[in-house]
């Protein structure tokens, strides 16, 4: 059982290496507009051996070895050949898929440990709309990478630590923790901390005091940490709450805050020290790696101790990747974060490459994303012209779609149209962040994302919905068609039959490039594939086996639509 185009590649590299006279010869199939499937592999084949391409190809075609999976084999052009599957055998692939609780996708080989850093806000500052897009782009692969297979460990890099720590701290005792409890329990954590930042500018006693508290938070105070203890606890809770309305899997469990490196720090200087990297630059510890410049083609440094003796952000992420390769085995490192830290990432990992932390086995990767942006083209502001609180996205869009709810389906019994509701809601939101290609910035657009059709999560969830509803009229139990033979005739139910074997390939594709849009434009495929074919091939009308063997077809549509929804997190409710 395997996408029936790569059982054409295997069939064929046989074939191919007879031709090759054992050399190595790449049948090179993809799927193609033109037919089911284009086999391009001759036409550099025969430039190798200097024979005629077509001729070439035709030698392919008659060699036999597809007999048994295409219906017609077509050369083309300079060389290509142009397949069909054939029918049967198309048919034989989806019965087996169907019987398959994974769709037909395999485990992958090998099994990585994967670390996965993604969401990482900042305590006592507010999550806005940039987190969104690390927080579900983030979730998202990692729900695939698990489902393939890895052992996947997520982490949350959370920005608690740093100078600001000592006013925010100060702040906390004057208004007391039961007003700071309160005022960040509201989501009031940017209030929270530009109230602390105001009186650090006009008040020289409280600044002194929040330089004297950074101090004693550096040295362990107990009651300092206990006090910073309750500040990230008051924001991690907040960001809970964030993470439970979104469906996000992040736990206090994965939190890998700044904080977590502060110990290893000091060793990995003395590390850096010992391999002879580290430089001294107008008094700060620097390292230098190779082809990083500034504007003005100077050579730029990695910063590990400042002049002033203090740790940087480079530093706690060095320390980390030594804490990901030594303590947790890392195989992979996604590092799901903003373009805008592309350099940062990639100096770091030179420099973890230059000391011997990664090698050839270990892969570090980062994973940007670009901005969202207002429907302006600008960087999407509240109308205040504040950053966009991540928490009012989601209720908004909750909100958008309750009132789509009740316009669309008013008989619907009211709980169960909230609970559906904040389904559509939540996936459109998430959908609309997956479905565009992460590293352009892209235009958040209510009307667009909220919409039932085109390329959106609620098209997809009604798609869904609609073969669930399908079902429930015929009064036929799903489970009960998924041993059933399968037979078809009708080309639109041919290239349904041919979409829902690429499932494997499309959840591949996606991880190969981390890029979650992939799969998002897969399912859409697939749904518009599902639209064709029902327009066209009456289901509950249709005579036995015929009506049996599309009610399979319906079936695994909906199952691969909600399990690659649910890879996306997003859920897939059954009516609505
Ligand atoms: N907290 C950081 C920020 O908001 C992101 C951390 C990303 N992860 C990391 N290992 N540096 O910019």
């Amino acid at each position: 059982m395997a996408d029936p185009v790569l059982t054409l590649s295997s069939l064929l590299q046989p074939v191919f290496d007879a031709l090759a006279d054992g050399n190595e010869a790449d049948p090179t199939v993809r799927p193609s507009d033109h037919a089911d499937a284009q086999i391009n592999g001759a036409l550099p084949l025969a430039k190798r051996i200097g024979t005629n391409p077509r001729e070439l190809a035709q030698r392919v075609v008659d060699a036999g070895a597809l007999d048994d999976v295409v219906s017609a084999a077509e050369v083309a052009g300079p060389g290509f050949i142009n397949v069909n599957f054939a029918g049967p055998f198309l048919a034989d692939q989806v019965a087996e898929v169907a019987e398959d609780e994974r769709l037909g996708v395999p485990d992958a080989d090998p099994t990585k440990t994967v670390v996965i850093d993604y969401s990482a806000p900042n305590v006592a500052k507010e999550m806005h709309v940039g987190h969104l897009r690390t927080t579900v782009i983030g979730d998202a692969l990692s729900r695939m990478l698990e489902f393939v297979g890895h052992h996947v460990i997520r982490e949350n890099h959370i920005g608690d630590w740093g100078r600001p720590f000592g006013m925010l701290i100060e702040h906390l005792i004057d208004i007391g923790e039961d007003a700071a409890a309160e005022g960040l329990a509201q989501n009031e954590l940017d209030a929270f901390y530009k109230a602390a930042n105001a009186k650090f500018d006009a008040d020289e006693e409280f600044a002194e005091r929040s330089r004297q508290r950074v101090v004693l938070l550096q040295n362990g105070d107990v009651d300092t940490i206990a006090l910073w203890q309750r500040l990230v606890d008051l924001s991690t809770e907040y960001f809970n709450t964030v993470y439970d309305k979104l469906g996000i899997l992040l736990s206090d469990d994965d939190l890998a805050g700044e904080s977590q490196y502060q110990p290893l720090m000091p060793d990995t200087l003395a590390r850096l020290e010992a391999s002879e990297l580290l430089v001294d630059d107008d008094g700060a510890r620097v390292v230098f790696p190779p082809g990083f410049t500034n504007r003005d083609g100077d050579p730029l440094p990695l910063i590990i101790q400042a002049r002033t003796g203090g740790f940087n952000y480079a530093t706690s992420d060095l320390a980390c990747v030594i804490d990901r390769v030594e303590r947790l085995n890392a195989d992979l490192m996604l590092y799901v974060v903003d373009a805008g830290q592309s350099q940062h990432f990639q100096m770091v990992f030179e420099v973890a490459r230059m000391a011997g932390w990664l090698d050839a086995d270990t892969e570090a990767v980062h994973v940007p994303f670009g901005v969202v942006l207002g429907p302006d083209r600008r960087r999407l502001r509240s109308r205040s012209g504040e950053p966009v609180k991540l928490i009012d996205l989601v209720d908004e869009a909750v909100d958008r779609a309750e009132a789509a709810m009740a316009e669309k389906n008013p008989d619907l019994d009211p709980a169960e149209r909230s609970e559906v509701a904040r389904m559509i809601g939540i996936g459109a939101l998430k959908y609309a962040e997956l479905s565009s290609d992460r590293v352009k910035d892209y235009v958040f657009d209510w009307d667009r994302m909220v919409s039932f059709d085109g390329n959106t999560g609620p098209y997809l969830q009604y798609a869904h919905a609609r073969i669930c509803s399908l079902f429930r009229r015929a009064e036929v139990d799903r489970t009960s068609v998924r041993t059933a033979p399968i037979e078809f005739g009708e080309p639109e139910e041919h290239a349904l039959a041919l979409r829902l074997l690429s499932y494997p390939t499309a959840i591949d594709t996606t991880l190969e490039t981390y890029s979650p849009h992939k799969l998002c434009t897969y399912l859409y495929e697939l749904a518009t594939d599902f639209t064709s074919f029902y327009e066209r091939c009456p289901v509950l009308k249709a005579d036995e086996p015929t009506r049996t063997s599309r009610l399979a077809l319906c079936d695994l549509t909906a199952r691969v639509l909600a399990h690659g929804l649910g890879l996306l997190g997003i859920d897939a409710p059954e009516r609505m």
